[in-house]
């Protein structure tokens, strides 16, 4: 019998969601519509697991309603179908408490299929078991998985708290433009050609930067906006080619004004959105976060900082390392690591080009180490008392040189911490402060912005723009969270000879100066307010809060790593009646060739 599929459009009649049917429903008669996720047939009944947006609900058909039992022997998986009956608390011992409808059922006296499906290549009921390429072809498939769909329930509801948080501050929500300039932020852009002005092209935005700043000489004083961007640069895991930030710029406050009322608006989405209670966020400059954690990103989970053990370093000495400037170690308390264990983390810090890695254990019968004679003088316990290291304590020590040698053992404290399975659950929040303004491109040979060209120095530093510009320390600033990114920020230049000296030191001619940003400067003539801001990503936020290991799984419809769509199937060529209107020609060595 082929079951007939209703063509009552729109008279689906729902009640309730499948997922909210509790036991308060008993005895009520309610319609549930949703996809089969799983059927059953059990001694004489059938079992639909129904599933809509919020869960699952179980229908229970009986040979009694003979029109619904003959469609529910039908239906298929994926079938989409809505049931009829009462609601009824499941017989003695067939609760499942594993789901929140699991203490009761519907009784279905009817069973309308909406529509039938094929059998689906992705189904909601196996999990993430299929290939991912599978998965994103068919994306629709996938977001009926209720694990990938509760990422969206969560970032709707960051995203509301952001917004709920921003109008009480008096944030303003102001649009900029999608088609613009290019805006500095370190990535290639994507270009858009103009078919009215053929030859010319817009930049999709990287960040809104400089308009939000113009927003300010604007006197807007407080903007936000929750915008979509894009950066053609190589992905990975936390990188998608267009991605969300909640972009931030405020007028007339200091550094720390700025860091207190973002880590207020964090706090408040976290206890909004995830019922968290976030504690306050330590700050760290960032040459403190290298001595400490070896990185400017630490991840506070895993484990305490790195000891400095310079001082009695030189005093024992390393044969093996007669000029080791720095010495480093890694305390690790109750560190259950075997011996196997142990000689592959020093395998490991030789991969990272580290001359070596010694191991010091306190255990009752002494000091137990793998350094043998290389350290000489007895050093291996005088390493240990400088550490401070406690009964069936673990110390790594590294050495080499400064800079170096932290680096390193940054490394090498996140691989303890993953060999001890630690460094797993909690929102480790911190601020990073005082980044370098500028790093050195060996590529390009010459200085670049560490954060971007509108970054302010740190006013102490001013003179050394002109004698030492690597040693200028800027005032900016980056959220870090478990070792990831979460967002950056930094207080303006809003003067425009100081921008001008910037772009010169960042190899900027005067008329390339112009040409670029002669727009901001000519701004700058104009009253431009102090002002500072920041940006966070919002799919890394919302991926860390959902525990989630990439923003694929946080992005309705992302890209894969080489930046398509399986989908849709872009990027696709376009057509050559496109190109033409564009005043374009495809070309390249794989490409049809350029007509001269
Ligand atoms: P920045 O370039 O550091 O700063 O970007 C801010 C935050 O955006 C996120 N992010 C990304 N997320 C996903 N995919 C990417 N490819 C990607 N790149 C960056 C990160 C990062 O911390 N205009 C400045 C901000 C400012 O100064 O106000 C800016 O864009 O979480």
């Amino acid at each position: 019998m082929t079951t007939r599929v209703s063509s009552r459009l729109g008279e689906v009649g729902r009640t309730d969601y499948c997922g909210r049917i509790s036991p308060a429903a008993v005895g009520a008669t309610v319609t549930v519509a949703g996809w089969v996720h799983r059927r059953r047939d059990h001694g004489g009944l059938i079992f639909i697991d129904l599933r809509d947006r919020t869960g699952l609900v179980q229908v229970v058909v009986s040979p009694d309603a003979a029109e619904a039992f003959a469609t529910a022997d039908a239906v298929r998986p994926e079938w989409v179908v809505s049931a009829t009956g009462p609601v009824a608390e499941r017989p003695e011992g067939m609760a499942n408490p594993d789901l929140a409808t699991g203490a009761v059922e519907v009784r279905a006296t009817h069973l309308t299929v909406w529509s039938r499906a094929e059998t689906p290549p992705v189904s909601p009921a196996d999990g993430a078991a299929v290939d991912e390429r599978v998965r994103l072809k068919h994306r629709y498939l996938d977001l009926r998985r209720p694990e990938l769909l509760k990422n969206f329930v969560l970032r709707d509801r960051v995203v509301f708290a952001v917004r709920r948080w921003m109008h009480a501050h008096e944030f303003l929500d102001v649009e900029t433009p999608t088609l613009g300039r290019s805006t500095p932020e370190g990535a290639r852009d994507f270009l858009v050609p103009s078919r009215l002005q053929p030859g010319h092209v817009y930049a999709l935005p990287q960040s809104p930067q400089v308009w939000k700043q113009l927003l300010m000489v604007g006197g807007v004083d407080r903007y936000y906006q929750i915008v979509k961007v894009f950066r053609d640069e190589a992905l990975r895991s936390d990188r998608q080619p267009e991605f969300t930030q909640i972009d931030v710029e405020t007028s007339f406050l200091s550094q720390s004004q700025i860091l207190d009322l973002m880590e207020d608006m964090v706090r408040s989405v976290f206890q909004e959105a995830l019922g968290v209670t976030l504690p306050p966020w330590p700050r760290l400059t960032h040459a403190e976060a290298l001595a400490q954690y070896g990185t400017d990103k630490p991840d506070l989970r895993a484990g305490p900082p790195l000891v400095d053990l310079t001082a009695v370093g030189q005093q024992v000495g390393a044969l093996e390392l007669p000029e080791a400037a720095s010495w480093v170690g890694i305390v690790v308390e109750d560190a259950a690591l075997s011996r196997k264990q142990l000689d592959a983390l020093v395998e490991q810090a030789r991969a990272l080009g580290a001359p070596g890695l010694w191991w010091i254990r306190r255990t009752p019968e002494g000091v137990r180490t793998n350094a043998g004679r290389a350290l000489a003088d007895g050093g291996a316990g005088r390493l240990a008392d400088a550490a401070v290291l406690g009964r069936d304590g673990l110390l790594l020590v590294m050495a080499g040189p400064m800079g170096v040698v932290n680096r390193h053992a940054g490394a090498m404290r996140l691989a303890v911490a993953a060999q001890l399975g630690r460094a797993a659950s909690g929102f480790h929040f911190l601020w990073v402060t005082d980044f370098p303004l500028f790093e050195w491109s060996a590529d390009e040979d010459r200085w670049t912005s560490a954060h971007h060209p509108f970054t302010m120095p740190n006013p102490s530093d001013l003179v050394l723009l002109a004698t030492d510009p690597g040693a200028a320390r800027s005032q900016a600033y980056d959220v870090v969270l478990n070792g990831v990114e979460l967002a950056s920020g930094s207080l303006r230049i809003y003067d425009p000879d100081l921008q001008a000296q910037i772009f010169s030191v960042l190899g900027l001619t005067p008329a390339e100066t112009a040409s670029k940003f002669g727009y901001l400067l000519d701004a700058f003539r104009f009253g431009p307010p102090p002002h500072g801001g920041i940006a966070f990503g919002l799919d890394r936020l919302v991926m860390l809060m959902a525990g989630a290991e990439s923003l694929r799984e946080v992005i309705a419809f992302p890209k894969t790593h080489t930046g398509s769509d399986p989908l849709m199937g872009s990027p696709a060529p376009a057509d050559p009646g496109q190109w033409a209107e564009l005043r374009l020609t495809p070309w390249g060595p794989d490409l049809p060739q350029r007509s001269s």
